[in-house]
């Protein structure tokens, strides 16, 4: 796609915004209040907006490579603090996908640069649950499953932050974790305990 269409497009989509609405831009103009914060993988095929069918101002998106949520990562933690505390959203999705690049990679034993200690996380998610991904023999189902552990544990590293646990004393948050199917376009609920998971962790990770 070159840049002088992508400049044409946006007219367009403009002009068609107004021909519905005059007063479109004016009210988008008017501020924000999304309840849900989606966070998930930078892929250009896993377009945010369009697969949940929301319009502007309706959900919050964070996006980065593999969908990671490292508690010492400033970008992601501003992102979680801001929706929570600020935009007061009360669904967090962390949505991963299959055929994920950055989850390949970490598979493989590469020198990648700065996106080493990046990747290292998905290797940490590989570690925790060594004992069954090793037992999964086909590698396509082992490639699956840790793309769905990967989701799981960012799930847990957004219980984990004192934002969350603050914000789930005042109201009632839910983190959803999903697999986008590229191949389907279906959207996959893991189905994760949020309150499960937050009674297994607090002990540790009890924060105030
Ligand atoms: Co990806």
């Amino acid at each position: 796609m070159k840049i002088k269409e992508i400049i044409k497009n946006n007219k367009k989509w403009v002009e068609s915004k107004l021909e519905l609405d005059k007063d479109y831009f004016t009210n988008l103009a008017k501020g924000q209040s999304p309840s849900i914060l989606y966070i998930g993988c930078s892929d250009s095929r896993v377009t945010a907006e369009e697969m949940m069918g929301v319009g502007p101002g309706e959900a919050f998106v964070h996006r980065n490579i593999a969908n990671l949520v490292p508690n010492t990562d400033l970008s992601a933690m501003s992102v979680i603090t801001y929706a929570l505390e600020h935009l007061k959203v009360n669904d967090i999705i962390i949505c991963g996908h299959y055929g994920c690049g950055g989850v390949k990679a970490a598979m493989q034993s590469a020198d990648l640069g700065i996106l080493n200690p990046w990747l290292r996380n998905i290797r940490d998610v590989y570690r925790l649950h060594s004992d069954e991904l090793m037992a999964i023999e086909n590698e396509e189902e082992r490639y699956k499953r840790l793309i769905e552990l990967n989701v799981v544990e960012q799930c847990i590293n957004v219980i984990k932050t004192s934002s969350i646990q603050k914000a789930n004393r005042e109201r009632k948050i839910k983190v959803h974790g999903w697999v986008f199917d590229l191949s389907s376009g279906q959207i996959i609920d893991l189905e994760i305990n949020f309150d499960k998971i937050l009674a297994n962790i607090m002990e540790i990770y009890h924060l105030d």
